[in-house]
């Protein structure tokens, strides 16, 4: 790393460049805290917990979608891209979240949704009305059917969340979804369709907004021949760039252009993508001519493994170095099994990434009797510590900071995940990362809100309360707290250096400025001899100079932290 570089990281808070290593927390807002009681958590919500944010020490706020939506897909099918859902608010009360959060030095980024709209979105029901060959029909993906009268789809193809991937409309056409019957994709080869979109960013970005999480940005772009493939062979088509469906490289024209909107302010407004692509792909999506950062799901989708955990902190900062972005780092979203439960129950044996990631266990009922709860929070609170302190950005999700494992008992009618009823029951789906978070251990929805929540909520969630953690030095928030509290003053350049432990279950790293990182992945318990007079911060409490076993230590050099 180059002196200018180093600086240029040192600066990161107070410039453009405050992405590059920043924490960024995500909330659900329908799951996060409700101010009007309709069981929905809201902006007004999200505005009465920004003290909590502050207090929390994070970075920036990443916004699941707030917009208008019939909730089919919890948020992610957009009604209306430039208005807040009347049930969780107002532009207004948009406007006085983000000055109440920059007022606390947060930044707020916002979730677009681009590949696809809800069904209620204005321009589908006009596709609809409007009917074939018109040209509100060519901002989506209408096709006429196969066999002799068309009611054969255009081509068996599976969608994302299982079900058909072609549905047929009242007058006989079929249109493409890459996800629910309600998300119909848009058709990005339509100008008017990419002017909408940098329409939007600029509402946003005028409104304040300091950068944009782009959904299943690898997916907006497609290339339909006359006769579609069928899905088997649409799975040995490579994906190379040239994939009828998938990671195209001509979506990165899309993003060559968002990158002049973003580029037009001051600061520059950032992004992420959500790309899920080989790993030798996600540097176009991190390019500064493109969207500047991608996620990297590696870890997420990792076994609590230290061979396992270097390989992919290696891998992946040698290819963030490649497009000249800074690495990211999750491990839970709202997408996936929550990961404290992840690391408490024994790993399924099958490669199959749904079900060998909590997946197996929820659709075995969530058994209680094979979750470790205790080991499952020390796994992850060292996890998280060891995440906290690679070069990068680490990306948090609400609750996590609460110790919160997943809610695997929800009664089949309370689920809301269309992966759930689109595969019959065959998965269980994202409901039980969803579930609205205990502010109080007791009251109505643990403090939630006045009226219930719009995913129950079970009784276990009291012992993880966010007012009595508050309180409890011991606690997995005081812990949390402690470490963004201290990443700042800690924080240095862009690179680590590992340093041999003499044991295959311990990784240690150091920083540039001397910043160390010792993770002790077995139950065994390490020595870390004179340096632990220089411990400053610990996922277990240290016996003498002993590190317990699945615990994270960070060692600070006298002089480091002033
Ligand atoms: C990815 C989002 O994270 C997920 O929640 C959503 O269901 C799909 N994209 C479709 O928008």
């Amino acid at each position: 790393m180059t002196d200018a570089l180093l600086l240029e990281t040192r600066e990161d808070d107070k410039t453009a460049a405050w992405w590059r290593q920043a924490a960024v927390y995500q909330i659900y807002p329908r799951s996060f805290a409700d101010a009007n009681g309709d069981g929905l958590g809201d902006i007004p919500g999200i505005l009465s917990r920004v003290d909590y944010l502050a207090d929390l020490g994070i970075d920036a706020v990443w916004l699941s979608p707030f917009y208008p939506s019939e909730l089919a897909d919890g948020g992610y099918d957009v009604a209306d891209y430039r208005n807040v859902d009347p049930r969780l608010g107002t532009l207004d009360d948009f406007d006085a979240m983000v000055e109440a959060l920059h007022a606390r030095g947060i930044r707020v980024v916002v979730d677009i949704v681009p590949n696809h709209t809800s069904d209620q979105h204005e321009w589908f029901q006009e596709a609809l009305a409007a009917g074939r060959g018109s040209a509100a029909r060519e901002r989506y993906i209408f096709r006429e059917g196969e066999g002799p009268d068309g009611s054969e789809p255009p081509a068996d193809w599976v969608s994302t969340f299982g079900g058909p991937a072609w549905h047929r409309v009242a007058d006989g056409q079929w249109y493409f979804h890459h996800f629910a019957t309600e998300q119909p994709d848009l058709n990005w080869d339509n100008p008017e369709v990419r002017a909408d979109f940098v329409e939007t960013l600029r509402f946003w970005s005028d409104r304040g907004v300091d950068g944009f999480r782009i959904d299943v940005a690898h997916m907006l772009t497609k290339d339909f021949a006359e006769k579609l493939p069928t899905s088997a062979e649409l799975d040995l088509i490579p994906k190379d760039g040239n994939h009828p469906l998938i990671d195209r490289d001509d979506v990165h024209e899309i993003y060559a252009e968002w990158r002049q909107v973003f580029n037009s302010y001051d600061p520059p407004r950032t992004a992420v993508a959500e790309a899920w692509v080989a790993a030798d792909r996600v540097p176009k999506y991190a390019s500064p001519d493109s969207l500047g950062q991608s996620f990297n799901f590696d870890l997420l989708e990792a076994d609590f493994d230290a061979p396992e955990f270097r390989r992919i902190v290696t891998e992946n900062l040698a290819l963030a170095a490649t497009s000249g972005s800074s690495s990211t780092w999750v491990l839970s979203n709202h997408d996936v099994v929550r990961h404290a439960t992840r690391y408490g129950i024994p790993v399924a044996q099958d490669s199959d990434a749904p079900t060998r990631h909590g997946g197996q266990w929820l659709l075995d009922g969530g058994d209680e009797s094979v979750l470790d709860r205790e080991k499952g929070a020390r796994r992850a609170t060292a996890a998280t510590l060891f995440l906290l302190g690679l070069p990068g950005s680490t990306y948090l999700y609400q609750g996590e900071e609460l110790g919160l494992h997943e809610v695997a008992a929800i009664p089949a009618e309370d689920r809301q995940d269309p992966t759930f009823f689109r595969t019959g029951g065959d998965e269980i789906g994202r409901d039980g990362c969803r579930v609205p978070l205990p502010w109080s251990a007791d009251g109505d929805s643990f403090g939630f809100g006045s009226a219930g929540a719009h995913l129950p909520q079970p009784a276990w969630f009291a012992d993880y309360a966010a007012d009595a953690e508050a309180s409890d030095p011991s606690s997995t928030l005081s812990l949390y707290r402690e470490a963004l509290r201290l990443r700042h003053p800690l924080q240095t350049g862009e690179t680590l250096e590992w340093i041999e432990t003499g044991r295959a279950d311990v990784l240690r790293f150091a920083r540039p400025n001397g910043w160390q990182v010792v993770t002790n992945f077995g139950a065994e318990a390490f020595d870390l001899g004179a340096d632990a007079a220089d411990v400053v911060l610990s996922s277990r409490a240290l016996e003498g100079s002993v590190l317990p076993g699945e615990a994270t230590a960070w060692i600070a050099p006298a002089g480091l932290l002033g």
